[in-house]
């Protein structure tokens, strides 16, 4: 199991993990610690989410944790059989529907009313790259995020530190920006954004200005970028008592 990254986190990542979480080495080193998922799951509105990248489902059973009905997306077949067990060592397998396929080409069959989006970053080495865009990203979500915040959908993505940020002025004026800390992974610290119309109508162009005017530099390198996203931790938290943060651990 040593050669698993991030492998003694792995109750961090599944705090039933002993219980019998079934993985496979990507799904375990792309899979979302449990605190992170929830806190996605506790800030995205809708009742029905879209998980659009399921991988081994940590995600998935947090949205149906939180009471939200679950359609799990995931290509990879044997990915998704594990997703299902790990639904069931929570107890919250009947709230998600399990489904194989290409999300790109099966999300208009489903009817929903948020979407979480999670897909590669890029594969292996990703975190060295200077900066991310979406075309970066396995597949390229951002027409399809798009059109989603167009049907008025509530949106969540989940970026990497070294993601630009003037890619999300490309999709919504208003987005909100989150950061939270992803224990135990190397360089997988995420922003999460989200476009959700009844949050944006509250406080959009504060959130905008303060979390963008302090988002990663990226020609810092790792150790101030680490004390920018601290400093912006702290700023965002002042917007709005719905936002927690923490300081980022690298
Ligand atoms: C970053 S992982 C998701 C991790 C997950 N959110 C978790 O917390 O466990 C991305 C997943 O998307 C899947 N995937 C890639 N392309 C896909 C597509 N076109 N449709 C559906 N799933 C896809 C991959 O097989 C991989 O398991």
């Amino acid at each position: 199991m040593k050669a698993i990254k991030g492998w003694r986190y792995r109750h961090q990542l599944f705090s039933r993990f002993d219980n019998g979480i079934e993985f496979d080495k990507e799904g375990f080193e792309s899979s979302k610690s449990e605190s992170v998922a929830l806190f996605i799951a506790r800030h995205l509105p809708g009742k029905t989410v879209l998980d659009a990248f399921t991988g081994i489902g940590g995600c998935a059973i947090a949205f149906a944790r939180e009471g939200k009905h679950v359609i799990s997306v995931e290509i990879n077949d044997e990915r998704s059989r594990m997703a299902q067990n790990n639904a069931m060592v929570y107890g919250v397998e009947s709230q998600i529907n399990f489904v194989v396929g290409d999300l790109i080409k099966l999300w208009r069959r489903f009817d929903f009313d948020a979407a979480y989006f999670d897909p590669s970053w890029g594969g292996l080495g990703y975190e060295n790259l200077a900066s991310l865009n979406f075309s970066s990203f396995k597949p390229n979500v951002l027409h399809l995020i798009k059109k989603l915040t167009d049907l008025g959908k509530s949106v969540a993505i989940t970026l990497p530190l070294n993601f630009d940020l003037n890619e999300l002025k490309r999709i919504k004026k208003g987005a909100h920006l989150y950061f939270n800390e992803q224990y135990g992974k190397p360089y997988c610290i995420h922003c999460i954004w989200v476009a959700a119309p009844e949050i944006i109508d509250a406080q959009d162009q504060e959130m905008d200005r303060g979390a963008v005017a302090r988002a990663p530099d990226h020609s810092l390198n790792r150790a101030r970028q680490k004390q920018r996203i601290g400093c912006a931790s702290l700023c965002a938290a002042t917007h709005r008592s719905y936002v927690t943060t923490t300081a980022v651990e690298l």
